[in-house]
């Protein structure tokens, strides 16, 4: 049986989960959507037709689209908290179905947690949070052709934190201030990032980052399973360790990001360094535009073996949003393999670690 996420949102309990120090979680553990009716989600018809949203590498995001990208995060901060589309709302998704908020009781397991990470769900869940998380942006600014941006850190140009989420003395609403201060620009993030930095010069660094994503990306994701990570049907307990098998890209460079953002003398690592408070800093969203678009290039380099899973279990596992018109849906697997037919697409920038083979 497929993985499902209850229809019953109000049986969403405090996170309790992933947490080193959960006394000192400043971001809260109260992750819990708004309950703004008791009707159970509608399934989700992807629109016809849809407009294409380009997402540009923030790198080289013009001035004009990174006025608009705050605007729409500004708006996003000033909605009242238990809006569905506030800041705080859309972070709190990311803690409730990663620190243990939902069980699997949708699929008859109500004592096992839910979770989507290490595992086959990784991919596709966050595509679809991705996917309302910018149709909601693009709402607050009445512009439906907006886009997210993405944290290029594959290619040597997009190799420091982007600029645009920098402190700069004005008020800017995509800053975060429990971030690691000394891996702000220039300091070159490391695609293999364990808690310590390389101390490597800064050609070696973009040399060692081009090979780990070509092993990554190539060498060590050949098929299904190593890419997307170990099937997690219900039942599962998420855990046992035998139920983490996390694909190359989120056990890699994935989350080597999350915690070379996040900072090290917070309790959790907050924000970008714990699943609870991740999704608070906005370059959460950035940094995993990135990750799908991994996904995208692995499955477009056409290479036999780079298929998504074909498995019912995985085609119907499904997740419950909010839309951008407040509407609970259930969204499926199935419908989140091919982007453009979900509107959106990402503007092309040169893949330099397809030459990189170690
Ligand atoms: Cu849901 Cu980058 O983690």
């Amino acid at each position: 049986t497929p993985i499902a996420a209850p229809d019953n949102i109000s049986d969403c309990v405090t996170a309790s989960s992933n947490l080193q120090n959960s006394k000192d979680a400043v971001r809260g553990l109260a992750c819990c959507p708004p309950v703004l009716s008791t009707d159970k989600p509608k399934d989700y018809v992807l629109p016809t037709n849809p407009v294409i949203r380009v997402r540009p590498a923030a790198q080289r995001a013009t001035e004009e689209y990174v006025a608009k990208y705050k605007a729409a995060i500004q708006a996003m901060k000033d909605l009242p908290d238990e809006h569905p589309h506030s800041w705080k709302q859309q972070a709190k998704i990311h803690c409730a179905y990663c620190n243990g908020g939902y069980s699997q009781e949708q699929s008859g397991y109500p004592d096992i947690q839910l979770q989507i990470h290490n595992t086959w769900l990784f991919f596709p869940f966050h595509r679809w949070y991705l996917y309302f998380y910018e149709r909601i942006l693009g709402k607050l600014i009445n512009d439906p052709t907006f886009a997210l941006p993405y944290w290029n850190w594959d290619n040597p140009t997009g190799m420091v934190l982007p600029a645009m989420f920098e402190q700069d003395g004005k008020k800017n609403p995509i800053f975060d201030p429990y971030r690691d201060a000394t891996h702000l620009p220039p300091a070159i993030f490391d695609v293999g990032y364990n808690g310590s930095d390389s101390g490597a010069s800064c050609l070696d660094q973009i040399g060692s980052n081009l090979s780990l994503m070509y092993r990554q990306m190539l060498t060590n994701a050949p098929d299904t399973t190593t890419f997307f990570g170990g099937e997690f049907v219900a039942g599962n307990d998420p855990l046992k360790k035998e139920f983490n098998l996390a694909g190359s890209i989120e056990a890699g460079v994935h989350t080597a990001a999350h915690r070379w953002v996040g900072n090290p003398r917070m309790a959790n690592n907050e924000d970008m360094g714990n699943f609870y408070s991740a999704g608070y800093d906005p370059l959460f969203y950035v940094h995993h535009a990135n990750v799908d678009r991994m996904w995208k290039i692995w499955k477009d380099l056409g290479i036999q073996g780079h298929n998504e899973p074909t498995s019912p279990d995985w085609l119907d596992a499904s997740y419950v949003f909010y839309d951008e018109n407040e509407q609970l849906v259930r969204v499926y697997n199935r419908d989140s393999v091919n982007v453009q037919a979900m509107g959106y697409d990402y503007e092309r920038s040169e893949i330099p670690w397809l030459h990189s083979r170690p």
